[in-house]
């Protein structure tokens, strides 16, 4: 399975999903990350420390052996870009953070993906505010009503992500109390993907 994390705004959440998709789905057959962002923040992120998967850029990145591919890309991609993306993978997915900047530049994405009948892909929001805010839960209602994919997960904002990225490894090997909370958010949404899997190539999702 070939998945790709891509938006068309910046710092939304992407390579840290990038990251923790790879880590769940190594839990499940051999995965590979290619870093395909020329800031190199995935691979940045595996040098720093240690990572339980194949990290590559994409001159070095091949097939086999692995069974499943996640893709981190580089924010802002050209139309053209995004529809390639969109064509060469099983699932596209957006991370959005649940504020109105992010959601501006998601619709963009969304109406532009529509254009192209691209029905592969699901939104994650990220870094969803902890109570009293109910930012994530109106974000995602929001999209429900107006027919876009959503995962029923959404990743709360947790400092343990941003030491994870510095110390170079999952979040689950952080030494935070919030660590392991943040992995539960991932795996759920690991999950999520793994009950689409068998509709992913055969038929689109809708
Ligand atoms: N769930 C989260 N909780 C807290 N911080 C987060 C969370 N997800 C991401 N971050 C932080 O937000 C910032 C942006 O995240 P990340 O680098 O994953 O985004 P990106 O979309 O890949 O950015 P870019 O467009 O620059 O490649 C980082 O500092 C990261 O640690
Ligand atoms: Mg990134």
């Amino acid at each position: 399975m070939i998945i790709t994390v891509a938006s068309f705004k910046g710092g939304v959440g992407k390579t840290t999903t990038a990251i923790h998709l790879a880590a769940f789905l190594q839990g499940q057959a051999k995965t590979l990350l290619i870093d395909a962002d020329p800031n190199r923040s995935a691979q940045g992120w595996a040098n720093r420390g240690e990572l339980p998967f194949a990290v590559m850029d994409e001159w070095q990145a091949q097939a086999a052996p692995y069974q499943h591919v996640v893709i981190d890309t580089q924010a802002r991609p050209t139309p053209d870009d995004l529809s390639a993306l969109a064509n060469t993978c099983d699932l596209l997915v957006l991370p959005t953070m649940p504020d109105i900047l992010s959601l501006d530049a998601l619709v963009l994405t969304i109406e532009y993906l529509q254009a192209i009948r691209t029905h592969h892909y699901r939104i994650l929001i990220t870094s969803i505010p902890p109570k009293p805010s109910r930012a994530g839960q109106e974000v995602k209602t929001l999209l429900k009503e107006a027919n876009i994919p959503v995962f029923e997960t959404g990743i709360r904002r947790f400092a343990a992500f941003q030491k994870a990225a510095m110390a170079g490894i999952p979040v689950y090997a952080v030494k935070d109390p919030r660590a392991e909370a943040g992995w539960q958010d991932y795996e759920a949404v690991g999950q999520e993907i793994l009950q689409l899997m068998p509709n992913l190539r055969a038929n689109g999702l809708s």
